[in-house]
């Protein structure tokens, strides 16, 4: 019996022989506060055959750390000094998850990090539209509502821009909204998060979780503790930087969704895109609910009647700054 099973357990833990499919994920910024744990996850999700992990520093170490865990997936790590370290490492990519640039310190908005993490993503963009153009990008470096217009604007330059395939990852919106509410609902499900991702753009829709019962002050706390929950993450490691491990576990998910969604199942996921929504207000890009598939997005869903007055005047006041931050995004990459 004792034998059994354990055979059991060495054939479950033993790899198919079926062919896999092919999914080589890279992550740029891989040897930072969320790239390493993120690195980790991926590296021990099976849907993953190739991991290329690439930094400015210090990728090798973190290569060769989980390149030991024994799941199917091949680990490389190039650093800025290896020759065509990035190009390597973007070579046949089915995702690209990029956490590079700087977290907030205590007191900054994620506006803050324009500065520098602008020309971080504008170039590592620029490095994926050359390389490889059919991969899907999930941008997470912030603002994300300037990222995402950045990377999107050198595709079109580069002249192989695909709206299907850009992604600005809101999944720790969402997984903080489902925590939040997870003790007072007695089990964990999944809370849309709409807009963007920064302050009052973040827009959890509570409205639409089943047997969930706010009083008005409920909703509104526990709205603002989700727009502004990196805060208490950035206080928390008073100087040390933002969320990483929580942001980690998201991305994963998220990049999860995806390989799945590759696999041929139909996944409905959230996340920052390019649609038609709220053209009308001149708005280009808004988190809100995505059908994916093999090519990215396949669907994008309008926002549900149902959602409340309150939820709706949300939507209404976050429209002026991701306005405000889309159009410092596109304008940084027409003036460069
Ligand atoms: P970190 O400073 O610990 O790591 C960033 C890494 O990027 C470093 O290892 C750095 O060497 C690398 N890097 C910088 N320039 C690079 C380049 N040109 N090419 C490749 N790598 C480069 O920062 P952390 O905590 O990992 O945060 C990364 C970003 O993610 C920040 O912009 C932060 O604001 C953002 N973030 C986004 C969240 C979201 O929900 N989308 C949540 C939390 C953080």
């Amino acid at each position: 019996m004792f034998a059994t099973r354990c055979a059991a357990k060495i054939a479950a833990r033993s790899f198919s022989t079926a062919a896999p499919l092919q999914s080589k994920v890279a992550v740029l910024g891989a040897a930072g506060g969320i790239g390493q744990p993120l690195s980790l996850l991926l590296k021990a999700n099976p849907r993953v055959t190739d991991l290329g992990l690439y930094d400015i520093h210090n990728t090798p170490g973190v290569a060769a750390d989980v390149g030991h865990i024994n799941t199917r997936s091949i680990v490389t790590g190039y650093t800025a000094k290896d020759a065509d370290g990035l190009k390597r490492t973007l070579q046949g990519a089915e995702l690209v998850v990029i956490p590079a640039g700087v977290p907030r310190k205590p007191g900054m908005t994620r506006d803050d990090l324009f500065n520098t993490n602008a020309s971080i993503v504008r170039d590592l963009a620029q490095a994926c539209a050359e390389t490889c153009p059919e991969a899907k990008l999930l941008i997470i470096s912030n603002p994300v509502n300037s990222t995402v217009p950045i990377a999107t604007e050198v595709f079109k330059k580069a002249g192989v821009y695909d709206p299907k395939r850009i992604f600005g990852v809101t999944s720790l919106d969402l997984v903080r909204a489902s925590r939040f509410i997870a003790d007072k609902l007695g089990r964990v499900v999944d809370v849309p998060v709409v807009g963007g991702h920064a302050g009052i753009t973040i827009i959890p829709l509570f409205s639409q979780v089943e047997g969930l019962a706010l009083t008005n002050d409920e909703r509104a706390a526990l709205t603002h503790r989700v727009q502004f929950g990196g805060d208490e993450v950035v206080k928390a490691k008073d100087g040390a930087g933002s969320a990483t491990l929580s942001m980690a576990f998201a991305g994963a998910r998220f990049a999860d969704s995806l390989l799945r969604a590759s696999a041929g199942e139909d996944v409905l996921e959230w996340a920052f895109v390019r649609t038609d929504l709220f053209k009308n207000e001149g708005l280009e890009f808004f988190s809100t609910y995505i059908k994916i598939d093999k090519n990215g997005v396949k669907e994008i869903l309008p926002l549900p009647a149902s959602i409340s007055e309150y939820e709706k005047e949300l939507v209404k006041n976050a429209i002026p700054e991701l306005k405000k931050s889309e159009a410092k995004g596109t304008a940084f990459v027409a003036g460069n």
